[in-house]
């Protein structure tokens, strides 16, 4: 395989993020699937060359071995991506929900955790070297009904799908761990028939890189990269005015306009805290009782609904959320204590999420200037920006910004997904001279994203 590029596949591929970080690791993708037409015309502009199969992959998991037969023309795929949704996945310990489901105090499963069904089918048809799935955790909690009406964990699943060929293991891993300068979760899965990586996890354990970063820089890492370095010498937006809510030349670097009420409140947001914890600016008294969260009598964590909007000392309203209500007064707008908060400069900055240009969603607000990142910012943070990629559709069609904002929400920063990638693939021999391999599509400027670590 030395100097050649690999074969991969990729399922539910959206618009093709963590696609970036494969096809930058050495690999081809020859087929993709993904059901919603708008984020799959993304991936279609960016990867011309894959056969990109449109539609419920329930539907067309004959199609997709199909097609992926006939660009393979006869080679071995080396590896199957797919990254299934998660909104179905669940929260709770796998024995726990067991023996909910057991007992009969929990429900069937969502349909949506039963996606893993025909990528399983794909799987065992065309038997690829690796196949890494890409999730939320609460994947390892999770159960499904299998084939035989049996109740089994997603993970359990998985490993009897592929059969004893096949030796793999679930970890949660920190992307700001591996340098990108955000926080986010997910639970990367890899399963393996290659012997050397086989021989790998007998002996390490672990199928993962280990972190090149961490939060406190100790143990030969550096320190999490932090949102003051990823947005250093990004011009300034200001969201209370129309012209300095958007830059004139950056394509993407605008924010949507906050009316008077948000700007007032946010404008007097201090650095890390939320907008409901604002103090008085009529009387400059500091000793209003700030927005707390605690555990209910069911063990849930609610966010105080008696957190005053009206100054103790001067009676004035305060600069947090509140609604008119009838009587021309105002009250406290229902939110958690996450909710108009600001981000920290000297942290990665939060997982991005599809509400990542509303003020009102958890830790949506710029540091320090009155607004939220722009799109151009998320690209940053996501590390899009390290690929040569468009936001473009295929069809030429207009991209909005909500499905722009779906795309970045719903994967993962593809330079934390490349270091991953390019391990796996280093360890199984494939990049024997990794210097030479061939990176067209990645901004050879950047700092590589992919410092191998030996364990
Ligand atoms: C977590 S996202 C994938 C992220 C993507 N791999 C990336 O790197 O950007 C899951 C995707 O699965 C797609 N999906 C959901 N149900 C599907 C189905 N039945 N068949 C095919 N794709 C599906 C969703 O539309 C969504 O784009």
């Amino acid at each position: 395989m030395k100097g050649e590029r690999r074969t991969a596949i990729s399922l539910f591929t959206s618009g093709g993020i963590g696609d970036l970080a494969i096809r930058a690791a050495g690999y081809d993708i020859l087929v993709s699937n993904e059901l919603h037409e708008d984020r799959h015309a993304v991936f279609a502009h960016n990867f011309p060359e894959t056969t990109a199969i449109t539609g419920d992959v329930r539907e067309h998991t004959a199609r997709i071995v199909e097609a992926t037969r006939e660009r393979l023309d006869g080679r071995p795929l080396d590896l199957l991506y797919a990254t299934p949704p998660c909104q179905g996945m669940s929260k709770n310990g796998r024995g726990k929900l067991l023996n909910a489901v057991r007992s009969g105090r929990k429900p069937a499963m969502d349909e949506r955790n039963r996606l893993i069904v025909p990528t399983m089918t794909i799987a065992r048809e065309l038997r690829p070297s690796v196949v890494l799935l890409e999730n939320v955790p609460e994947m390892e909690g999770t159960l499904i009904v299998d084939d035989d009406g049996e109740l089994v964990s997603i993970l359990d699943f998985i490993a009897s799908s592929l059969g004893d060929d096949y030796v793999g293991r679930a970890e949660v891993v920190e992307f700001a761990d591996y340098g990108v300068p955000q926080c986010r979760q997910r639970l990367i899965t890899v399963f393996t028939r290659d012997e050397r990586l086989k021989q790998r996890l007998e002996e390490a354990g672990s199928l993962l890189p280990r972190p090149t970063h961490s939060e406190s820089g100790s143990e030969g890492t550096r320190p999490w990269v932090t949102l003051r370095e990823a947005l250093a010498d990004v011009p300034p937006l200001d969201a209370r005015d129309a012209d300095s809510a958007r830059h004139d030349t950056i394509p993407f670097h605008r924010v949507p306009l906050l009316d008077e009420m948000k700007s007032w409140w946010v404008s007097h947001t201090p650095p890390e805290r939320s907008a409901f914890d604002n103090q008085c600016v009529a009387c400059g008294h500091d000793g209003n009782p700030t927005h707390v969260a605690r555990r209910n009598a069911e063990g849930i964590n609610r966010a105080s609904s008696t957190t005053p909007v009206y100054c103790e000392r001067c009676g004035e309203l305060l600069p947090r959320p509140s609604v008119e209500t009838a009587d021309g007064r105002r009250r406290l707008m229902k939110g958690f204590t996450s909710a108009y908060k600001r981000m920290s400069y000297d942290r990665p900055a939060s997982a991005l999420t599809r509400n990542l240009s509303y003020a009102c969603s958890d830790n949506k607000l710029h540091p320090e200037e009155h607004r939220v990142l722009s799109l151009y910012e998320a690209f940053r943070v996501h590390t899009v920006d390290r690929y040569d990629h468009e936001w473009q559709r295929a069809d030429g069609r207009k991209l909005n910004d909500k499905t722009v904002r779906e795309i970045i929400g719903e994967s993962i920063p593809p330079a934390g997904l490349e270091t991953i990638v390019r391990f796996v693939t280093e360890v199984s021999g494939g990049l024997d001279r990794p210097d030479t391999l061939d990176r067209p599509w990645s901004d050879s400027t950047r700092e590589p994203a992919a410092a191998t670590v030996a364990n």
